[in-house]
């Protein structure tokens, strides 16, 4: 759990400090647009991932003058390689990215539902969703779509030749690299579910039936093939010919609905860019399926001139108002959000002035508010999903969440040796009902062929004074959305560190259940206790989120990059070099 963060000297101030230092304070509000805000001034370059490995990949893709979206790219194939449980060929995920001239992009390349996928699909004779038919096995998988949205992304905004970025995770993949102790725990936790998957657990558990030490060399001869031909290939790979064959077949072999015209026709979708602007920042946000903008938007409009910087992260009436933002925008979330091809309304009225004005003038301090009905809380499985950062030297940023949902996804692998998504247990499958992650989400949210499922996935970029100064996001499920947002007001109300702000304990509230979970041991003791005596229900757990950022450093000049050091990643900051 050690942090590591290396630094290099960088040759440049790029901002006249006092002024970025002056207090701001100012309404929250917000637009949608394709943005161009003015040029960023870039000094060096950085990557932040959840893998030392991949995180060398990317830098190495910027020393050798990639910009920013090459860097993501090679960093996001090294973590298919290198972090399985999350990183991934055979699931999905968000982009945001900014130009180095200004103009912002949301990259949508999350996985839909196949087009045999019906509403009704995870329901038993009784009509009662079947947990396990959405989270395990192939019949849990939606059409993937990180493979194409790489190559997409790189083919809108990439400049080095595409081969080039696959080179460090074939590498990785056919010469194999040394687990971590965290992997091995991460590969033995799972050998149940890998021995139920032929190649699963040919790939996934050692030859003599042992269990993975620290040190452990992993080698993945098919996904390194697989890797080769996308090389090659580009996302045809991924759209038709042998490897969509072969996977199709085992989707079918297993029951599942995969279609070979369901990866032939497999589009991402370059969204809008939701802007917010608050506390004399913007901040840089992506829409739906996303729930991030109409999250982040809504409570730090609610929160709007509450004195939390006078009390402190720490204390308990921080702590109980940020909750009651958070359950409050969480009830919306739930009920309204979902892929926007099947919104009857502009999801932009969840951001109504008026409708957030009473909503922070309802907002009781000191005070537990339950919801509207309970239900117990569910067992939390998963905490795989990753998040990874990049900026380059001319100040293009790319924010980047990607996932399989679960760890392994549905702990099937493809013949071709990659993991399947079991993304579609992000719909609700059957609106009302509790999933894996305990949210009861409506009608918008159901399931429908061709239809993305609601995300909690949420990079954020934030600019100051028109320049980028901090590029982050997590893993989480839905405690993602809590954990940008403390790091958000960690950073910028409570004026912490970069270490320090992704450091601090953290908490997440989302309504159902109606439980304010703490990290373990990292509550303050008075906190705890006014929380408990204002009725608040409370748990505990291990730890939350996993967030890997960059943020500017305004005294010395610098970038940061911060690997959480919850888990096992690592920030590089390259020096100054101008491409
Ligand atoms: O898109 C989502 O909201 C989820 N599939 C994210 C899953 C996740 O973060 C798993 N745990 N870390």
């Amino acid at each position: 759990m050690k942090q590591r963060m290396l630094l290099a000297a960088a040759a440049v101030l790029w901002l006249p400090l006092a002024a970025c230092m002056q207090p701001h304070s100012g309404a929250v509000t917000g637009s949608v647009q394709p943005i161009a805000d003015g040029s960023a001034t870039g000094i060096g370059g950085a990557v932040a991932s959840s893998e030392a490995n991949a995180t060398v990949a990317g830098s190495g893709i910027l020393e050798r003058g990639g910009n920013a979206v090459d860097a993501a790219v090679a960093v996001g194939f090294a973590l298919a390689v290198t972090y399985p449980a999350a990183g991934n060929l055979g699931g999905g995920g968000f982009m945001l990215y900014r130009t180095p001239s200004g103009i912002s992009f949301f990259l949508d390349f999350r996985e839909i539902a196949p087009t045999a996928a019906r509403a009704d699909m995870y329901l038993d004779a009784n009509g009662i969703p079947d947990a396990a038919a959405s989270t395990r096995g192939w019949r849990a998988a939606g059409v993937p779509g990180s493979v194409i949205g790489l190559y997409q992304a790189h083919q809108k905004w990439g400049r080095l030749p595409w081969t080039d970025l696959l080179k460090p995770a074939i590498h990785l993949a056919e010469q194999g690299f040394h687990i971590t102790a965290r992997q091995a725990d991460s590969l033995n936790r799972q050998h149940l579910a890998f021995s139920q998957d032929p190649m699963a657990a040919r790939v996934m558990i050692p030859s003599d039936q042992r269990s993975w030490s620290e040190g452990d060399r992993l080698v993945q001869v098919e996904l390194g093939a697989t890797l080769r031909a996308i090389a090659e290939s580009g996302e045809d790979a991924m759209r038709k010919g042998p490897i969509v064959e072969r996977t199709v077949a085992a989707s079918i072999a297993g029951g599942g609905v995969l279609s070979a015209a369901d990866f032939a026709n497999y589009e991402p979708v370059v969204r809008p860019v939701h802007r917010i602007e608050w506390n004399g920042l913007a901040l840089l946000t992506a829409t739906p399926p996303s729930s991030g903008a109409v999250f982040l938007h809504q409570v730090l409009s609610t929160l709007e001139g509450q004195p939390l910087a006078e009390w402190g992260f720490r204390d308990a009436r921080t702590i109980q108002l940020i909750g009651e933002a958070t359950a409050a925008a969480f009830r919306d979330r739930n009920r309204y959000l979902g892929d926007p091809a099947g919104f009857d309304f502009q999801w932009e009225l969840l951001l109504d002035p008026a409708y957030l004005a009473e909503r922070r003038r309802s907002l009781r301090p000191e005070h537990y508010t339950p919801p509207a009905a309970d239900l117990p809380a569910p067992p939390i499985e998963s905490t795989e999903t990753t998040h990874f950062s990049v900026v380059d030297a001319n100040g293009g940023a790319v924010a980047v969440t990607t996932t399989l949902n679960g760890s392994y996804g549905a702990k099937v692998m493809a013949p071709d040796g990659f993991f399947l998504n079991n993304e579609m247990d992000d719909f609700a499958a059957q609106p009302g009902v509790a999933n894996q992650f305990g949210l009861v989400q409506g009608r918008y949210n159901a399931i429908a062929a061709g239809r993305r499922p609601l995300s909690s996935m949420s990079p954020v970029l934030v600019l100051r004074d028109g320049a980028v100064d901090a590029v982050f996001g997590s893993p989480g499920g839905p405690t993602i959305l809590t954990t940008v947002l403390q790091v958000l007001l960690n950073r910028y109300v409570f004026g912490l560190d970069p270490q320090a702000a992704v450091r601090a304990p953290r908490f997440h509230r989302q309504d159902l259940p109606p439980v304010l979970r703490f990290e373990a041991g990292r509550l303050d003791r008075h906190a705890n206790q006014a929380l408990d005596e204002w009725g608040q229900p409370l748990s505990r757990t291990p730890s939350i989120g996993d967030v890997n950022a960059i943020f500017r450093d305004l005294e010395a000049g610098e970038w940061r990059a911060v690997a959480d050091p919850r888990r096992s990643g690592l920030g590089l900051v390259l020096p100054l070099r101008k491409n």
